[in-house]
């Protein structure tokens, strides 16, 4: 009998590479393979990998050394890496790491079954790193309609045209391309009928989704149609551009029942300066103005966010104003990135003479702030009670089941697995730090 063929998967980043990663783990057990959770027990192992940041990527460098030694007692192994360092450093992988096989880019997710194989017959080293034009990529759109979650990501858009000045991304992941609505709208037809219950529309920018396709509907005009979908009873989105969020989209909060009161619009920097040098084409007021009008439309809606700290040149005073910022819109989160210079962005020509110890001491002040503001928002929630859309068993233990408030914020309480998909009132009794607790009010 011939060996069972098994991998091992870890996914890093976005939910970009969460959904590569369901395209990895169908394409794999098509061609025999069985996924496992332990890298000892793995005759494949793959890292799906982020190169947004500097931090990520040393990552993934790390991790796979790791896996030298196992390689070292079981030749047979094939170690591979797909994602955004494969799609940027290429060649220079299979360089750097002699007991590496196989390097799948963004575009080539569909190549993998191939490349596993052509390793394991010929044992040849492989790598697949070209971008595909169009309408090969919209051919080969992630979907996936199997599956027993009540939750899904469902793909709308890909790559991106920003060019923010310290973003890999456009690099990466390519131009941007918006997949069309009648085949987004089927997929979430199919997942509605096998019992999925929410759906986050995911892109780079969800914001400029259908702009350049000739009578596509907008990303609003989207989201009313998903709304009508029966069985789909909440709906998110991510991620937006500010630049990009239009009034009919800010409106859609209010007219459009199922669709969630959260929404996270990355601002990166609070200085007009600097979100010049950004290239974000937007400004601290226009932004501010979007949030004032979100507030109007939904006073009950939760902004999250993304900065951007120690962008090169960045002052005090420049820093001092996204500090002001934060604590204007007073976020419910707040995601805080050290800059670091990426390769090929125009932000790493930039002189930048920041000391490491100011711009950690900024990083610093900033979670500060944030973590006392993040406290007050969710602490709010103690005592009321709030509809929970149930999603799965908790990690918490047996007898804990899981779900997630209107505003993206797991709840884990007491109760029965037969409450999967159901959404249920839950009183909050306690905030910790990135959940409540609570309990189910009958
Ligand atoms: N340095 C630090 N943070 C970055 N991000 C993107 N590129 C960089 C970089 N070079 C952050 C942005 C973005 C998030 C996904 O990662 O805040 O919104
Ligand atoms: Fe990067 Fe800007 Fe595109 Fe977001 S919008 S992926 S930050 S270039």
């Amino acid at each position: 009998m011939a060996a069972e063929k098994t991998f091992y998967l870890e996914t890093f980043g976005c939910q970009m590479n969460v959904v590569d990663s369901e395209r990895i783990v169908d394409s794999l057990k098509q061609i025999g393979y069985r996924q496992v959770s332990l890298v000892e027990d793995a005759g494949l192992i793959l890292l799906n990998t982020c190169s947004v940041r500097d931090k990520a990527e040393r990552k993934v460098y790390g991790h796979l050394g790791s896996f030298k030694p196992l390689k070292a007692d079981n030749p047979a192994l094939i170690i591979g890496v797909g994602g955004c360092v494969a799609q940027q450093e290429g060649e220079r992988l299979l360089e750097k790491l002699p007991f590496l096989d196989l390097v799948f880019g963004t575009h080539n997710v569909h190549k993998l079954p191939e490349m596993v194989q052509a390793v394991e017959k010929n044992r040849v080293r492989c790598l697949e790193t070209d971008f595909l034009d169009r309408e090969t990529r919209l051919a080969l759109f992630p979907r996936r309609t199997e599956g027993d979650m009540v939750s899904r990501f469902v793909t709308v858009m890909q790559g991106c045209d920003n060019f923010c000045s310290y973003c890999v991304v456009p690099h990466v992941r390519g131009r941007e391309i918006s997949r069309p609505s009648a085949e987004i709208l089927a997929e979430i037809e199919e997942l509605s009928a096998g019992g999925v219950r929410e759906v986050t529309l995911i892109g780079q920018n969800v914001n400029s989704y259908g702009a350049r396709i000739e009578g596509e509907l907008s990303f609003a005009a989207l989201l009313a149609a998903v709304q009508a979908i029966d069985g789909i009873e909440r709906i998110r989105f991510t991620t937006s551009h500010p630049r990009d969020l239009s009034g009919e989209l800010i409106a859609a909060f209010a007219t459009l029942d199922k669709l969630c009161l959260h929404i996270h619009l990355p601002v990166q920097c609070g200085s007009d300066r600097v979100l010049k040098l950004m290239n974000r084409g937007y400004t601290r007021a226009g932004y501010l103005d979007r949030v004032r009008r979100l507030k109007e439309v939904a006073p009950e809606i939760r902004l999250t966010s993304d900065i951007i700290v120690g962008f090169p040149g960045e002052t005090e005073e420049d820093f001092a104003a996204t500090l002001d910022l934060v604590a204007e819109v007073r976020y419910a989160d707040v995601f805080t990135f050290l800059y670091s210079p990426r390769p090929g962005t125009a932000a790493a020509e930039l002189s930048d003479d920041l000391p490491a110890a100011v711009r950690q001491e900024r990083f610093d002040r900033l979670l500060a702030l944030q973590e006392s503001i993040g406290r007050q928002v969710w602490a709010a929630d103690v005592g009321a009670v709030l509809p929970v859309l149930v999603e799965g068993e908790s990690r918490q233990g047996e007898g804990q089941i899981f779900g997630r408030t209107t505003w993206n914020r797991i709840v884990n309480f007491p109760g029965s697995p037969e409450l999967i998909g159901r959404t249920v009132p839950v009183r909050i009794l306690r905030s910790n730090k990135n959940t409540q607790l609570g309990e189910i009010v009958i």
